[in-house]
């Protein structure tokens, strides 16, 4: 690829977009490069530029973090000019007992099993446990993707969750004031309330504008309870719908319009 092939990606990247061309600032990682124009992972891009298939201006570079400016470098992977690519928006339902890394060292199933029709690398928006059922947003896009995980970002990500015990209106309000995990964090504040109840257990709708590390069965398991069923049911206004489990679709324009502009 020329200089012109290279101008082509800083175009169209989102990301410069959303800088001015002139603050000199647009650097990334080599690794990083390859995610934020949605071509790979920066895990799989790490292993591509170690065994030396990756060139910038003429030359291998073997170091993920190696500094390369999106505006003047020329960045080849196995002898093209990398470009920025489509981006692509799904949701998937993901059946619990389903682990949402790609490849797993105990050969349990992946989301990615459920995926195979999806042409593009695409990563998952957050993680779910692997005994958490429910809505994951899957892109290749890393802007859109920090938008809805980062902290602060406000997203709404609704839960119903089956929990062994009948919550009192003082357990609720600690859900939503905060708990304090025992590392000393503490949750931001939540939305809770009862579904249904029985004797001896509740399902609750529980509303996180946050995604710490398994928060909603720390959150819990503080209370001195268990949970016996949890999914998600919607990130920001969007839900399953009738989605069957274990299937996917693409955004549509819409989908992706209520995110950005309606996190709540
Ligand atoms: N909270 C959890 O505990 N697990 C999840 O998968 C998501 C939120």
């Amino acid at each position: 690829m020329g200089t012109e092939g290279h101008k082509t990606v800083i175009k169209k990247s989102f990301w410069t977009v959303t800088k001015p061309r002139t603050t000199g600032k647009e650097r990334a990682t080599l690794d990083r490069v390859f995610s934020k124009l949605g071509i790979l992972s920066r895990a799989n891009a790490a292993r591509e530029i170690e065994s030396g298939k990756v060139t910038v201006n003429g030359k291998v570079i073997r170091r993920p973090d190696h500094w390369v400016s999106l505006m003047t470098d020329r960045v080849h992977w196995k002898g093209r000019p990398i470009r920025n690519q489509k981006k692509v928006y799904f949701m998937f339902y993901k059946p619990r007992g389903v682990v949402t890394s790609y490849g797993d060292p105990d050969e349990r199933k992946t989301v990615y099993d459920y995926l195979s029709g999806i042409e593009k690398w695409v990563f998952p928006v957050g993680r779910l446990d692997m005994d958490t059922s429910g809505l994951l947003i899957l892109t290749n896009d890393t802007e859109f993707g920090d938008g809805i995980t980062r902290p602060g970002s406000k997203v709404h990500k609704t839960y119903q969750v089956k929990v062994n015990f009948l919550p009192t209106s003082e357990e609720l309000q600690s859900l939503e004031q905060g708990i304090v995990f025992k590392d000393g964090t503490k949750t931001l504040p939540a939305r809770a309330r009862i579904l249904k109840q029985g004797p001896k257990f509740a399902t609750l709708e529980l509303v996180l504008v946050e995604g710490k590390n398994r928060q909603v069965r720390r959150m819990i398991e503080a209370l001195g309870g268990k949970v016996l069923k949890l999914v998600r049911t919607r990130i920001g206004k969007l839900n399953l719908g009738d989605l069957p489990v274990g299937r996917y679709r693409q955004l549509s324009a819409q989908d992706l319009r209520l995110l950005r502009e309606h996190p709540e």
